[in-house]
């Protein structure tokens, strides 16, 4: 068959916290300039601490021991100017890693939608709309914490503490290398911290994605919740993922919680034993007043950012969490291009040739064998129970899925050999879920395409639209609510009509097109889909046999086979499925 290597399956594992860490490097490249800055007002802002403990030691043994009588302004002038350079560090530090934050985000948000926008239908088979909305909105927040006030945490009270120990050292190496004695032991605990904070912020977003998942679905289904009294059932599955959230959480809590106080205890302990040699030097005259606190001051300084550093990575983990999760989308291979062939309109001829087609996702095939042909301008009606395999059949020719076996063709070529925008050009298609965007009347029946007024404004009328879009004082600017609320299924379906219309393709799918009208309206729209599907080919699935009747080809199927074929009168005579069918319809 060799069409195994289309089924794309992705084994790759995800990537390393190193390799995230890289290329997440990469989206800060284009800021680099802004985000020097804001290093520079990190430094400017690690610089001060050193400084105030120097301050400390110029301040006391000018005042107290050498009694410099120039003390008395050149205190407060050191004081407000370390304060100034501050100041200006702290504005750095914030706005410019902000700015570039936000944009990462932005960029990240623009990737991932446009993945999901160019991501296989089957994708969406897979992976919760909830979850998938969740990665666009929690997640690339929690990458611009990470690499913002995280990053500026990380490398300001890095660049704090070196400061501290370099004055430290310029004091007193001796007792500023017994301090460092405990460094390592933090920096083994300090990782240890880091792999569980990173294990329970994934724990944290997967469960975010469930919480996004189940509300969306209690929001976008209300009438059905009410009316079977579901409120219960919903609530329960919604307490179950809020819990499994909460529980990971209080799991990160644990760990941020324990982090602190045990790196606190243990760099007391040290602290305890510089304090004890600190102060047998200055019994002893080795140091001064002013070394001796500025000593001690420098070393009360590192606590403050230590523990910050120990707390930043939390936020840092879950930040190469989210990121990691975001990149596992932008790394899923989009729809493939298809091939060369391009066409600026097809004939429109539809053959397929022996086609069978399992979903991914399911242990059987869906359809056997399926052969059949349209020719340019000819109508194909295709009815059968539902399940039969309609919607998929009809789905293998704009590629929704490609078929596992057999061809599927258009003026004698092979989808697949067409590029996939070329070979979509060619047809339009109205479904009975017809989905219409929270915009006006208008752009919904444009819909991206590019048509002039006058043409939307013909579709529009052709389609029936007008005859309701006019009773609202706006017309086609009426916008229509949150998925097309506010307009009844059967306007939805005329909007749906008319944006076929303006489509104007050779090839036309009606996937149950009529299904929302009642029977007055779809004879009032039988004229209209019938200018449509003029001079169109046409597949159409239909369950009220009377937009079948007038079909070239009726094609009846059952469990995933055309079981008969022929025209309406040719079917009636025949007596099988189909005559059964339409006494059925009769009798109703
Ligand atoms: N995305 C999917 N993944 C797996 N199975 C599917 C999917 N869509 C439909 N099916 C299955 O394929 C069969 C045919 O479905 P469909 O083509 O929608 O039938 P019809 O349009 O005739 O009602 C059904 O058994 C259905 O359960
Ligand atoms: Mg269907």
């Amino acid at each position: 068959m060799g069409r195994k290597a289309d089924k794309r399956v992705d084994l790759k594992m995800p990537p390393g916290a190193l390799h995230t860490y890289r290329r997440l490097l990469r989206y800060l490249k284009p800021h680099k300039a802004m985000f020097a800055v804001g290093v520079l007002g990190m430094t400017m802002f690690a610089a001060t601490d050193a400084g105030w403990a120097a301050f400390v030691r110029f301040f006391l043994d000018g005042t107290f021991v050498e009694k410099d009588p120039r003390m008395v302004w050149l205190v407060p002038v050191a004081l407000v100017g370390l304060f100034i350079l501050r100041g200006l560090g702290d504005f750095m530090q914030t706005y410019c890693p902000g700015y570039v934050g936000r944009r990462i985000v932005k960029t990240l948000r623009g990737q991932i939608f446009d993945r999901y926008v160019h991501l296989p239908v089957s994708y969406f088979d897979r992976n919760a709309s909830g979850v998938l909305l969740s990665k666009l909105t929690y997640n690339t927040e929690q990458v611009a914490n990470a690499t913002t006030e995280s990053v500026t945490v990380f490398i300001r009270d890095s660049l704090t503490i070196l400061g501290l120990i370099g004055y430290l050292l310029y004091l007193n190496p001796k007792l500023t290398l017994f301090s460092l004695i405990i460094g390592p032991l933090i920096a083994v605990l300090i990782r240890r911290i880091n792999l569980l904070f990173r294990r329970y912020s994934r724990r944290i977003q997967n469960s975010m994605g469930d919480v996004t998942r189940v509300a969306k679905e209690a929001i976008e289904a209300p009438r059905v919740i009410r009316v079977f009294n579901a409120q219960d059932y919903e609530a329960r599955m919604f307490d179950e993922v809020i819990e499994h959230n909460r529980r990971s959480h209080m799991k990160l809590m644990m760990t941020k919680g324990l982090s602190n106080p045990i790196v606190q205890t243990i760099a007391a302990t040290g602290l305890a034993g510089v304090l004890y040699l600190a102060t047998v030097d200055a019994i002893a005259g080795r140091m001064s007043v002013g070394e001796f606190t500025s000593f001690i001051a420098a070393l009360m300084l590192i606590t403050a950012p230590l523990r910050r550093l120990v707390n930043v990575a939390g936020p840092l983990q879950q930040g190469i969490a989210a990121a990691q999760s975001i990149f596992e989308i932008l790394d899923t291979p989009p729809e493939h291009p298809g091939g060369q062939h391009r066409v600026p309109r097809a004939r429109g001829e539809i053959q397929y040739r022996d086609v069978g087609f399992q979903y991914p996702s399911s242990a059987d095939p869906v359809l056997h064998g399926i052969g059949f042909e349209a020719r340019q301008g000819e109508t194909v009606a295709i009815v059968g129970r539902s399940g039969s395999g309609k919607s998929t059949l009809v789905g293998l020719l704009p590629r929704f899925y490609d078929a596992t076996s057999g061809q599927v063709l258009v003026d004698g070529v092979d989808v697949r050999e067409f590029s996939l925008d070329a070979l979509r050009a060619q047809m339009s298609l109205v479904s009975q879920d017809v989905v219409l965007f929270n915009d006006t009347i208008r752009s919904n029946i444009a819909f991206g395409h590019p048509a002039d007024d006058a043409q939307i404004e013909a579709a529009a009328r052709a389609a029936r639209v007008t005859e309701f879009s006019e009773q609202y004082p706006l017309g086609l600017e009426t916008v229509v609510g949150d998925r097309g609320a506010l307009l009844s299924g059967g306007q939805r379906q005329r909007i749906a009509i008319a944006r076929a219309l303006l489509r104007n393709t050779p090839i036309l799918i009606l996937d149950e097109a009529t299904s929302a009208l009642d029977t007055e309206l779809e004879r009032q729209i039988q004229g209209q889909l019938e200018a449509l599907m003029a001079n169109r080919t046409t597949l159409v699935i239909a369950h009220r046999l009377s937009t079948v009747e007038k079909a070239d080809r009726i094609l009846v199927m059952d469990a995933g086979r055309v079981i008969e074929s022929g025209t309406h009168q040719e079917l009636l005579a025949h007596g099988g499925q189909y005559a059964v069918l339409h006494r059925l319809q009769f009798s109703e």
